[in-house]
């Protein structure tokens, strides 16, 4: 096969920032998705309608012209988040809200600190049919880095899930196989996104031979026999695991640092980066479900009707991209070829 003709994907998971950055990731991610659940965890975060419609016209502004794209706007929930909060949201047309529990990531400090206490808010979710995008790892110190998000899911997840049925949840940037399994065993409103790193790569990758800073993410990469769970989720072909693939842009500087920042800059190869990780899987017949079809269909949003072009042809991911503000950025698999090639020109 030398070409794949696919639905334009989305992408269900990613970090824009703000202001001047806005330059560079709102192309670099209209380039190929047409539609981008965008995160809220701005300083200060997007906590209500208004922040949310500001932060949506800022990034319009962005948008080259000639492309079309939607960024679909969400809210960040804090322990001050009411149950008004969540219908003005709904009303002004925000599409889903984040939990981040406080800690738990880059620009978490506002995040959650009682789960309990956000019930009723929870509650005011179902009734609005406004999904809840979840940061799923525990914050207690004293728990292992690598088991956060398994204890998340049997102490927080389960619990939420089982309370509220009617509640649409995503398990945002699952990395382990015990998130593999609780998501496949929740009724057909639990979903999941899973990013391209966390497919591509292992802790290894992270560790082995030297720490490797643009590898470090959150939640953080596991070892192999997850990196497979994760890995047969998208060759499965279940509808419950689709593509979000969490670029979230740091300097370079605030990378290779004494404490160095969590997150990818994946944009400008991300639909590249997941058709090499199905072609290498052998499910390449795979890829256009898990990317342009089942977290519509999740979301409850039509299918995008244009189409996007791969063509097989070999090219070498940057070392360095320079950022509006002049600074270096280190784009995720930096300086690595990759077999897949959107085709810029192709218009379908
Ligand atoms: O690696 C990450 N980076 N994980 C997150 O959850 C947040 C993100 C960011 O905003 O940089
Ligand atoms: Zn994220």
């Amino acid at each position: 096969m030398t070409e794949l003709i696919l639905t334009q994907p989305d992408d269900w998971h990613v970090h824009l920032r703000d202001g001047d950055m806005l330059q560079e990731t709102v192309p670099a991610t209209a380039r190929c998705f047409h539609r981008a659940i965008v995160m809220p965890n701005l300083v200060p975060p997007v906590t209500n309608a208004q922040l949310a419609a500001e932060y949506q016209a800022r990034i319009q502004e962005a948008i080259p012209s000639g492309k079309s794209f939607t960024p679909l706007m969400t809210l960040y929930l804090t322990n001050r988040t009411t149950t008004e909060d969540i219908v003005t949201a709904k009303n002004s047309g925000v599409t889903a809200a984040k939990l981040y529990p406080a800690g738990a990531t880059t620009n978490s400090d506002a995040g959650v600190a009682s789960l309990q206490q956000l019930y009723p808010v929870f509650e005011s979710m179902a009734e609005q049919n406004m999904l809840l995008l979840v940061h799923g790892e525990v914050t207690d110190c004293h728990i292992d880095i690598f088991d956060r998000e398994h204890k998340f899911i049997e102490q927080h997840l389960q619990p939420i899930v089982e309370t509220f049925p009617t509640l649409k949840v995503v398990m945002e940037h699952i990395t382990t196989k015990e998130a593999v399994q609780f998501v496949s065993g929740a009724s057909d409103i639990v979903g999941a996104t899973i990013t391209p790193q966390h497919l591509m790569l292992n802790r290894n990758d992270l560790l082995v031979g030297g720490i490797r800073p643009h590898n470090y993410c959150l939640p953080v990469l596991k070892r192999n026999t997850h990196q497979e769970a994760l890995q047969e989720a998208v060759c499965s072909g279940s509808r419950k695991f689709f593509l979000g693939t969490d670029s979230a842009p740091h300097e370079k500087h605030k990378k290779e640092s004494d404490c160095g920042c969590a997150g990818c800059y994946s944009a400008w190869s991300a639909i590249e980066l997941y058709a090499q990780i199905f072609d290498d899987l052998g499910v390449l017949d795979k890829l256009e479900g898990f990317a342009s079809h089942f977290g519509a269909d999740f979301y409850g949003l039509p299918r995008n009707t244009t189409k996007i072009r791969l063509i097989q042809e070999e090219w070498t991911v940057p070392e360095s991209i320079t950022l509006p503000n002049g600074e270096p950025i280190v784009p995720f698999h930096a300086g690595q070829v990759l077999q897949w090639k959107l085709d810029q020109a192709f218009s379908g």
